[in-house]
């Protein structure tokens, strides 16, 4: 059967530290945090908050988004579906790493397609995921705008952009929603930093 490798005669070393062993570290499993929504709903805001707060914990945790990952690793793709699932695909293949590294990854892109979020919550394991639906109505974001690119993608300057001349899929089951347009920020990722302490037992 083909492993969908490209690159032929490739086997894993054997590491002599496991996942447990790193987890020890740092006192805490390793998980994603994956936050999904519109452009300008928030998810980049929360997300570094939600850090800052992990941090002072004293959790070992990083931050993906557009700007980091775009600019570098994804720097060759556009936004068509296909290219939004390769996106995808590399990021979560990358935050899988992360995880079995023992760290908090946390993970801010607009992923606005289900069966992409869902293959990675596939890769990652269930149980290491958790799946935030940072909700903000479009005519918010439009408002909001910080970048000017709704304007831009109303007036047909950009193609394919999401919520204008491209889909958004909300999720249907995640383990946490943000109502990014009525709720406080500060309030909302301390919600988000209750789940995870309970859900991955983190007494630091
Ligand atoms: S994703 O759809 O592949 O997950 P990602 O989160 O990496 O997108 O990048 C989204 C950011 O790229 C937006 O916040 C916006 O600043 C910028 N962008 C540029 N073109 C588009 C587009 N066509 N659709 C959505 N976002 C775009």
């Amino acid at each position: 059967m083909s492993s969908g490798l490209n690159s032929g005669n490739v086997s894993c070393f054997k590491s002599l530290i496991c996942r447990g062993d790193r987890e020890k570290l740092h006192g805490h499993k390793g998980a994603v945090i994956w936050f999904t929504g519109l452009s300008a709903s928030g998810k980049s805001t929360l997300s570094h908050l939600v850090e800052k707060k992990l941090y002072s914990m004293g959790c070992s945790t990083y931050v993906f988004d557009g700007d980091n990952v775009r600019y570098g690793l994804c720097g060759d793709l556009g936004f068509t579906e296909k290219d939004r699932e390769e996106n995808i695909r590399r990021i979560g293949e990358m935050v899988k790493l992360f995880v079995d590294a023992g760290i908090i990854a946390l993970t801010a892109f607009i992923s606005p397609f289900r069966k992409d979020r869902d293959r990675v919550r596939e890769i990652v394991g269930d149980y290491s995921f958790i799946e935030v639906f940072v909700d903000c109505p479009l005519e918010e974001c439009i408002k909001r705008d910080p970048k000017g690119i709704y304007q831009k993608a109303l007036k047909g300057e950009i193609k394919d952009f999401t919520g204008i001349s491209s889909p958004y899929e909300p999720p249907e089951n995640p383990e946490i929603i943000i109502n990014s347009h009525i709720e406080n920020f500060e309030i909302a990722a301390s919600r988000i930093v209750e789940r995870i302490r309970r859900t991955f037992n983190i007494n630091l």
